[in-house]
């Protein structure tokens, strides 16, 4: 497998110092690379200019600037983000813009990246699904203190693994991630792939009303259940068909009804802009708390990669929906033909859905109204995609250690917890390895409701199987799996990466509630030492 592979493949490459950084202030929130690699901004910046003159000026505050090069300076700070014309939001931001600006790298290259804080609180970056070594990982109290207000930090590591990442704080991460404390990570491969559009859409979800926050997930869910009385919103936490409070997996969209791509909203969201002909790249990154369910309109398209990992030899796609979990990655191919103005659509039931369509535009043509379908379409099953191959895992090896985690719903002391073998972090039992061993890990959704998506810092780990059915497709490498109510996946991974890594639940919410372990190497000794004064939240 990857990791395995690439332990032996190292290879040091010269710095180059004489990184270019391409600041893009044009309006783009996608923006373009041709296969080369050359940031498009400028080229695509006319076109649309041309269609959406009056997006310009809002737009300035959230486009996605894309750094090339090897050094880097991420500034976090508060800006306003204009979600569209009336929608506003107080954001905290890596370099002024959410998401942050892409940072795209070549794999080989060692990076550094200078964190500057500047907001009230302390932050970090996580390089979420980037095999890092454990201090550059980001996690407070972990593997470093967080970066208090006016200090800074340098990270600094080698990229060896292609593919698309992404970026954020790892402190306190249900309100500051909430708040757009991320970015995206591209590591370019050392052979080039020829794509003529690399679009990145990174998407999100927002309150529609901001004086819900402190309601938002586990926390705020118990808070309400025994607030009823008080809170005007006191309808939406008792399910009409009976008087269970709702669980976080109905509430939860309820309150985030704005969905973003790239920082913006609804008919603010720039139109990818593509030509006929052209071999089109879509990085899709979900840096939410909701799963959303994307169908690509008058087009057929390819699965290439997810989390960063290739699928093996991709069929094309029609007539169903990509689920993209929270901290999921996917990257989909198509060529342009089919001339015309479409829509890469949300199609989930969510009130927000409608306000996530993303205009792909062909050049010369009109921009439509969006015209967005309707109708329940079967989800892509990623266990069965792609053509079996070769892989590093099976289900028949022997595995030096086994764990299982269930994973749950429970009401601990009147509060809403979301356990991990029954315990809530930091009393979760870790998966203690050595350096070498081969893990496999039995993953079970038990709670009734509310969906997992576990993500594991610092490795890849293989799907062996779902629901006990060996994975059928492509060898199935992520870093974040998503489980359904009732679902039970088992994976393996080699323990190659030594340190104190988080495996968790990427529903932020839930990882704050409990639902956060640790894969601990036997002997690693950290390289800091915690500092009291420094608010360390992990989660
Ligand atoms: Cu995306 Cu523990 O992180
Ligand atoms: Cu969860």
């Amino acid at each position: 497998m990857i990791s395995k592979q690439l332990r032996k493949k190292r290879i040091a490459l010269p710095l180059i110092l004489t990184g270019t950084l391409l600041l893009s202030a044009c309006a783009a929130n996608s923006q373009p690379m041709d296969h080369q690699g050359h940031d498009m901004a400028n080229m695509s910046q006319a076109p649309q200019q041309a269609t959406e003159p009056k997006t310009m000026s809002a737009a300035i505050d959230s486009a996605m600037e894309v750094l090339t090069g090897n050094t880097f300076t991420l500034t976090a700070k508060e800006s306003m983000l204009h979600l569209d014309d009336n929608t506003m939001k107080t954001a905290w931001t890596y370099n002024g813009t959410v998401p942050g600006p892409q940072l795209r790298v070549k794999q080989g290259e060692t990076v550094k990246i200078l964190l500057q804080n500047q907001l009230p609180e302390p932050v970090t970056i996580h390089w979420h699904g980037l095999p890092v070594p454990n201090n550059m990982d980001g996690i407070p109290g972990v593997t470093q203190n967080a970066v208090k207000p006016g200090e800074s930090f340098t990270y600094q590591f080698k990229v060896d693994v292609p593919g698309t990442y992404w970026y954020h704080s790892h402190q306190n991460g249900v309100v500051q991630v909430d708040k757009g404390l991320y970015g995206s990570l591209v590591v370019e491969p050392k052979e080039q792939q020829s794509v003529d559009k690399d679009f990145t859409l990174v998407v999100d979800e927002w309150l529609k009303d901001d004086s819900m926050a402190g309601m938002s997930h586990g926390g705020g869910h118990a808070g309400m259940s025994m607030s009823t009385t008080t809170s005007d919103h006191s309808s939406m936490m008792y399910s009409n068909s009976s008087e269970m409070p709702m669980s976080d997996a109905e509430m939860m969209p309820l309150m985030y009804t704005i969905f973003s791509a790239n920082g913006k909203t609804g008919s603010a969201i720039t139109p990818l802009m593509i030509k006929q002909g052209e071999k089109v790249r879509i990085r899709l990154i979900n840096a939410g708390f909701l799963s959303h369910r994307l169908y690509l309109q008058g087009h057929e398209y390819k699965i290439v990669s997810t989390d960063g990992q290739p699928i093996n030899n991709p069929p094309l796609v029609s007539g169903q929906l990509l689920n993209i979990a929270p901290g999921e990655r996917y990257d989909i191919e198509f060529v342009a033909n089919n001339p015309g103005s479409w829509l890469l659509e949300e199609r989930s039931s969510n009130p927000g859905a409608t306000s996530l369509t993303v205009p792909i535009l062909y050049e010369g043509y009109e921009a439509t109204k969006p015209k967005a379908e309707k109708g329940d379409l079967p989800l892509i099953d990623m266990t069965k995609y792609g053509e079996a191959a070769k892989s590093d895992f099976s289900l028949d090896d022997s595995y030096d250690i086994e764990y299982t985690m269930d994973l749950n719903t429970e009401m601990k002391s009147g509060e809403m917890t979301f356990t991990i073998n029954g315990k809530t972090y930091p009393d979760t039992p870790p998966l203690q390895v050595k350096k070498g061993d081969l893990v496999k890990v039995k993953l079970v959704n038990k709670s009734p409701k509310d969906l997992h998506p576990m993500h594991l810092h610092g490795h890849f780990f293989q799907v062996l199987s779902k629901n006990g059915q060996p994975v059928s497709g492509s060898p199935l490498v992520k870093d974040t799996l998503n489980l359904l109510p009732g679902e039970e996946f088992v994976v393996a991974f080699i323990a190659d990466n030594p340190g104190e890594w988080m495996f968790h639940c990427h529903d932020l919410g839930h990882a704050a509630q409990g639902m956060m372990s640790e894969v601990k190497y036997e002997g690693f000794q950290r390289d800091f030492v915690v500092d009291p004064t420094v608010n360390n939240k992990p989660e």
